[in-house]
């Protein structure tokens, strides 16, 4: 059984490579979305971000309760790597340069502030350094320069 999880700003191309990924190594694809909803993890509505804000402590009850159905996961989220490492044997962090993040961020419809708060947090490497922290075993994964079906075939033979 082998778990792999994808984070990384929004608009870095997770759900691009994990689709792939699972596709190509026959593994199970786990939207976090899905899991949010199901379970009812949305708290409240942070208006000032524009977003919902999602209880990650139960959120990563549900998905190590998923991880224990022993199956072969690629886990797409940009809270995924908040499941302790002990459970997971790759993380993923998708990067994207700057510019073409600002694109892709406006093609998804995000209002300016909230374009500027993600360009922040891939400036700042938000989610590599929170995942180094948990002590998780890193690949990252530059989704500007080539396409999902390259980057997946790298994993593989990685
Ligand atoms: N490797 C890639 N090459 C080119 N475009 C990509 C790549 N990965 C993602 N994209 C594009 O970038 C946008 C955001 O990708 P997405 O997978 O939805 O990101 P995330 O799940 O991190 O928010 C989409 O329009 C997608 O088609
Ligand atoms: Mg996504």
């Amino acid at each position: 059984m082998t778990v792999i999880i994808i984070s990384g700003t929004p608009g870095t191309g997770k759900t691009e490579l994990a689709k792939e990924l699972a596709k190509q190594l026959k593994y199970k694809y786990i939207d976090i979305n899905k899991v949010v909803d199901k379970n009812k993890l949305i708290e409240s509505y942070d208006e000032e971000k524009d977003t919902n804000v999602v209880n990650e402590k139960k959120l990563v009850k549900a998905l190590v309760k998923i991880i224990k159905e022993k199956k072969d996961l690629v886990i797409d989220s940009h809270l995924s790597h908040y499941i302790p490492s002990k459970h997971v044997d790759l993380c993923i962090i998708t990067k994207c340069n700057l510019k073409t993040l600002k694109k892709r961020l406006e093609k998804k419809g995000y209002k300016s502030k909230k374009v500027r708060e993600n360009l922040d947090a891939e400036i700042f490497d938000i989610c590599l350094n929170e995942a180094m922290e948990l002590k998780h075993k890193l690949l990252i994964m530059d989704t500007s320069k080539q396409n999902s079906k390259t980057l997946a075939k790298k994993i593989i033979y990685f």
